[in-house]
């Protein structure tokens, strides 16, 4: 059991807003509820009694699916409100369905929406926790804290100086920067990379480095993070057409050569394969895309215990 959390948010919006000490935290709980995992009665206690409602606005496969099992291994009850299946499609406003989400008695929403800023405009309307997951172009905060838990379980707990390319469509993807909010506050260097459309290269801003050449920007990465083509937020062409994009930008074994040899391979998912990633490095030994997916499960488990558990000032220990 941890003696010392970090934390008194109700909710989770951001990495952004979030402390060094905040993420480790959070860290530090999924560590011990990955002990869990392994055990046959895999069940906690701990948000017995609670009920959370998984709002998916958008699709969704592994972020929905790790969130209603990380709430039920905590014994929460969890009911699934998809967009096709509501009222939301008889015009009834996003805001009217939180408060009735909230007037049916839940104890917390998490949202997926195409719409950025649309958990922290909930988190106003709603007296009850709002855990954003993915909210337009803007973050997907659990993304990026499973992202750097596998990392720091694959590179070692301190991630200084930890060089991490992320390559792909970063200016529509929102796990890239929650990804590199969540780098920086750990102390790890971020190479951004891609075609110019995708990457530009106003985000030094933030502190990381944009790379137009490939092979540099792959040269000595520990990490490479595949990010697919977003075209769902896309609004016009930024390129061609997928088949140049995987000419010119697509890892693989070729250009995996270019990698150090320990340097590990990590996606989001969904992986368009043969597009931004080869499939034989998708399932190669390189490869941590499913150990991300298992760590996304313990990771909502810590951030549903810490707003649960600052939003009721609850003594209840967390296993
Ligand atoms: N990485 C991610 O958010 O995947 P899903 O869209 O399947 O949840």
């Amino acid at each position: 059991m941890i003696q010392e959390l970090t934390w008194n948010r109700k909710d989770l919006l951001t990495i952004e807003e979030l402390s060094r000490e905040e993420i480790d935290t959070i860290h530090a709980l999924a560590t011990q509820f990955k002990t869990t995992l392994g055990r046959s009665q895999k069940k906690l206690p701990t948000l017995r009694g609670k009920t959370i409602i998984n709002l998916f606005i958008e699709p969704s496969t592994r972020t929905r699916i790790a969130f209603e099992i990380a709430a039920k291994r905590l014994s929460a009850d969890v009911t699934l409100v998809e967009k096709a299946a509501s009222s939301l499609v008889k015009g009834e406003s996003l805001r009217d369905t939180a408060q009735v989400v909230e007037a049916l008695n839940a104890d917390m929403i998490i949202i997926r929406h195409s719409a950025a800023g649309s958990p922290a405009y909930l988190s106003q309307i709603v007296d009850i926790p709002v855990i954003n997951a993915g909210d337009g172009a803007h973050e997907h905060p659990t993304q990026a804290l499973l992202d750097t838990f596998t990392m720091r379980e694959k590179l070692g707990h301190d991630l200084s100086g930890k060089k991490v390319t992320i390559l792909g469509d970063i200016l529509f993807s929102r796990v890239a920067r929650s990804n590199v909010w969540a780098l920086l506050k750990l102390g790890a260097e971020v190479t951004l990379a891609g075609p110019n459309t995708l990457v530009p290269k106003q985000f030094e801003e933030l502190g990381v480095t944009v790379e137009y050449n490939l092979k540099k920007a792959l040269a000595d990465a520990d990490v490479v993070m595949l990010l697919r083509i977003q075209h769902e937020r896309q609004t016009s062409s930024h390129f061609p057409s997928l088949g140049e994009y995987k000419a010119l930008y697509g890892l693989n074994r070729e250009r995996a050569a270019w990698l150090k040899p320990e340097a590990i391979i990590m996606h989001p998912g969904p992986v368009n394969r043969g597009v931004e990633l080869d499939s034989s490095l998708a399932d190669g030994e390189r490869s941590v895309i499913l150990e991300q997916v298992t760590n996304g499960i313990v990771n909502r488990m810590a951030v549903l215990y810490l707003c649960a558990s600052a939003a009721n000032q609850t003594s209840e220990t967390a296993i």
